[in-house]
C-alpha cells in the first residue's frame, strides 16, 4: 500500500488550489493509499532555535531536545513512499514556510553527510515526489525561476531525486484561468501518479 505524505506550504493551507488538486489526484489515482496531510503553510513551523543551529554547526550533534522537531519531520518524511509538496511561488522562489521545513529536514549526520571531498551525500531513500507549484505568473519563462532548481538541488542533497514538477500558472487571473491550470496539472499528474515515474 502506498503511504503518501501531502504537504501544504501555502498561507491558505489545505484550502490552496494545488493542495485540493493533490488530494483529489490521490483519491482518484491511488484510492487505497494511506495519506498523511500536513499544513505547514498556514500553521508555520517555529523558527530555528539557537540550540538547533549550534547542534548542526558544532562538534557534537547537540541535545535530543534541540533536534526533536527536526527528528519528527524527518521521521514523517521517511515514513512515506510518495511525497507531494504543494507550494506557491513567493518572490521568484520557495515561500518562507517551505524554507523553514527544509532547514529542519536537511540536517547533517541525519539526512545527509559530507565526504572527504566536501561532497554532500544523501542519507534518505529516494522516493517518488511531486511538486505542485502555484504561481501568479502565466507560465514558466516569464520571470526568474529560483524555485525549481533550488528545490531539485536541496531534495537531492538528502537523497530524493525522483522529483516531478507541475506548474499551476496564472492563478491570479480569475476563475477560468484557475480551472484551466488545475485541469492541465490534473492531466499531467494523474497518469504519472497511477503508474510511477
Ligand atoms: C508574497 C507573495 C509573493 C509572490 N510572488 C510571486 C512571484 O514571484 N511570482 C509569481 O508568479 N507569483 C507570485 N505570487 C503569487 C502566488 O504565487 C500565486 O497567487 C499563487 O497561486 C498563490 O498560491 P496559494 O493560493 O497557494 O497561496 C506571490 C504571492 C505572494 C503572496
Amino acid at each position: 500500500m502506498t503511504r503518501a505524505l501531502l504537504l501544504s506550504f501555502s498561507p491558505h493551507g489545505k484550502s490552496a488550489q494545488n493542495f485540493q488538486l493533490a488530494r483529489n489526484l490521490l483519491s482518484d489515482c491511488l484510492p487505497d493509499a494511506q495519506v498523511s496531510e500536513r499544513d505547514y503553510g498556514s500553521q508555520a513551523l517555529p523558527p530555528l532555535t539557537c540550540e538547533y543551529a549550534c547542534a548542526l554547526t558544532g562538534a557534537d550533534d547537540g541535545s535530543e531536545d534541540a533536534t526533536a522537531l527536526s527528528e519528527q519531520l524527518i521521521v514523517e518524511l521517511e515514513a512515506c513512499d510518495l511525497l507531494v509538496i504543494c507550494t506557491p511561488v513567493h518572490n521568484f522562489t520557495v515561500p518562507a514556510a517551505l524554507k523553514g521545513w527544509i532547514d529542519h529536514v536537511v540536517r547533517i549526520h541525519r539526512s545527509f553527510t559530507v565526504n572527504e571531498r566536501f561532497e554532500k551525500i544523501g542519507l534518505l531513500d529516494d522516493r517518488r515526489t511531486f511538486v505542485l507549484v502555484s504561481s501568479g505568473n502565466a507560465r514558466k519563462g516569464h520571470e526568474p525561476d529560483f524555485l525549481t532548481p533550488y528545490l531539485s538541488a536541496i531534495l537531492s542533497i538528502v537523497g530524493i531525486r525522483s522529483v516531478e514538477f507541475a506548474y499551476l500558472g496564472a492563478m491570479v487571473r480569475g476563475e477560468e484561468a484557475v480551472s484551466q491550470a488545475v485541469a492541465q496539472a490534473h492531466r499531467q499528474l494523474s497518469e504519472a501518479i497511477s503508474s510511477g515515474l
